[in-house]
This record gives C-alpha cells, sequence and structure tokens, in this order.
C-alpha cells in the first residue's frame, strides 16, 4: 500500500515512451501477458523466498519459452491415432541447445528443457567485478555441432548487458549463429548496448524496468538474481 506522503517509485510499464524506443526493432520481443506480469511481481518482493523464488522463474521461462520458440522449424510426419493414420506436424531435427549463463541462468534451464527435452545444454560462467560492473569469464563449455543449433542463451537479468554481450561473443568465436537470448528483466541501458552489439540475435524479455542505479543494479528489478535463486545472501 502506498505510504502517506511518499509517492511510490513508479515502475516502467510496458506501453511507456521507453518501450517505443525498442519498438521498432523487430527482433526485441518485450512480453505484456498478464500471467508474466503477475508472476514476476512477486519474484520482486523481497519477501519471497527461495523455493517459490525458483518455481517462479521456473513457471515465467515457460510461458516466455512458448513465444520464443514459436518459429522453431516443423515437418509433417506419419502417425497412427485410433480412428486413422494422418500427417501430422512435429519439430523438424532435434537441434537445439540452452546455454544459461551462470549462476542465475541456470535458474531458466528447467523451463526450457521442459519445453524442449532433447536440448543439449551448454554453460558460461561469468560474473561482474563488484567495483568496474565489467564482466569477467571464469567457465565456457559448449554441445558440439554449435554451428547447426538454435541457441538460446538465458539469463534472468539484463543489467549493463556487459555478461550477455561477453557470452554471445563466446558463442559466436566457437561458431553459434542461430541465437535467442531471454532474460526476465532487462534494463533500458542493457537492452540498448546488447542489441547494438549483436544486431542479429532475437532478444525475448519479461518486463523493461526503469534505469540502473550507481551499483548497476537494476531498478526497481529484484535484487541479485543469482543469490535470490540459490539462497547465497
Ligand atoms: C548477474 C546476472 C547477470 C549479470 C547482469 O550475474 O545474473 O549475469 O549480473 O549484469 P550485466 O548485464 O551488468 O552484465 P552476477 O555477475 O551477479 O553473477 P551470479 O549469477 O553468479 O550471481
Ligand atoms: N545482476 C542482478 O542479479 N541484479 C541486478 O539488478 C543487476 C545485475
Amino acid at each position: 500500500m502506498q505510504k502517506e506522503g511518499k509517492a511510490l517509485k513508479r515502475l516502467t510499464r510496458n506501453g511507456d515512451r521507453l518501450m517505443s524506443d525498442f519498438s521498432k526493432n523487430k527482433n526485441i520481443f518485450i512480453f505484456d501477458h498478464p500471467l508474466i506480469q503477475h508472476k514476476i511481481t512477486c519474484l520482486r518482493d523481497r519477501s519471497t523466498g527461495t523455493a517459490e523464488f525458483r518455481k517462479l522463474i521456473n513457471e515465467i521461462t515457460m510461458l516466455m519459452g512458448y513465444e520464443a520458440l514459436k518459429d522453431l522449424a516443423v515437418e509433417d510426419a506419419e502417425v497412427e491415432t485410433p480412428i486413422e493414420k494422418c500427417s501430422s506436424p512435429r519439430l523438424k531435427g532435434k537441434k537445439q541447445a540452452i546455454v544459461p549463463i551462470l549462476r542465475a541462468g541456470l535458474g531458466m534451464t528447467d523451463g526450457l528443457l521442459s519445453l524442449l527435452p532433447t536440448a543439449k545444454v551448454g554453460h558460461i560462467g561469468m560474473y561482474r567485478d563488484e567495483e568496474t560492473h565489467k564482466p569477467h569469464s571464469y567457465y565456457c563449455k559448449l554441445p558440439k555441432a554449435i554451428e547447426k543449433r538454435i541457441i538460446i542463451v538465458t539469463d534472468p537479468m539484463l543489467a549493463t548487458g556487459g555478461s550477455a554481450i561477453d557470452a554471445i561473443n563466446f558463442i559466436k568465436e566457437r561458431g553459434g549463429k542461430k541465437i535467442k537470448f531471454m532474460c526476465i528483466i532487462a534494463a533500458p541501458e542493457g537492452l540498448k548496448a546488447l542489441a547494438k552489439a549483436h544486431p542479429d540475435i532475437q532478444i525475448y524479455v519479461g518486463h523493461l524496468d526503469r534505469q540502473l542505479n550507481k551499483d548497476a543494479y537494476i531498478c526497481p528489478g529484484l535484487g541479485d538474481a543469482g543469490d535470490r535463486i540459490f539462497g547465497t545472501k
């Protein structure tokens, strides 16, 4: 409830002025589905505990994934129903890779694996320097034949964009071509930087927030996603 004499800090709601900066970019998808927005509000709440937080991340990823994967190729397959034989579409090939950015991106892996159970999973380890906010990489292991796969990179938070930009550089250096990036909350600064550095990738955003603060945290955001998923603070 709003405290007397104190205006609540307003969210940048989807539909606001900032959104229009990105609406012309055909590779940026900002969600406004009420279920996703409701669940993101629950995530933001500081009183949401670890178990509930993980569950919400999983559910939001599945809802976002449904839309983000709608351009997967299908081919007709013959199938015999209890009534008759028919030709019916199924996913063409099994060439997908899910690549979470450690640690927080791991929280989104299970949600995507529920949709794509045969996808291979790679990992990219990155952490942000607390002073400079620049990303440092410490691990990279990608599935074989990465150049042939649809690659879905996950990280719940896109703040300055540095971690996502570097992670996608690693993937491209190793031959990755068809790349999608999924985040739950983005700051305008990070979204702009990522779209500029990698104009060829598709970027899916659960909610576009207002801005970064001086410590490069997203406002209002949800705090430190890794710590909240793994209960490390
Ligand atoms: C967080 C988050 C992103 C990154 C976003 O990770 O999960 O990877 O920060 O910030 P950026 O857009 O400014 O690069 P963090 O470095 O805290 O590591 P963690 O997931 O291991 O906690
Ligand atoms: N990383 C997070 O986990 N949260 C932020 O707000 C920014 C970076």
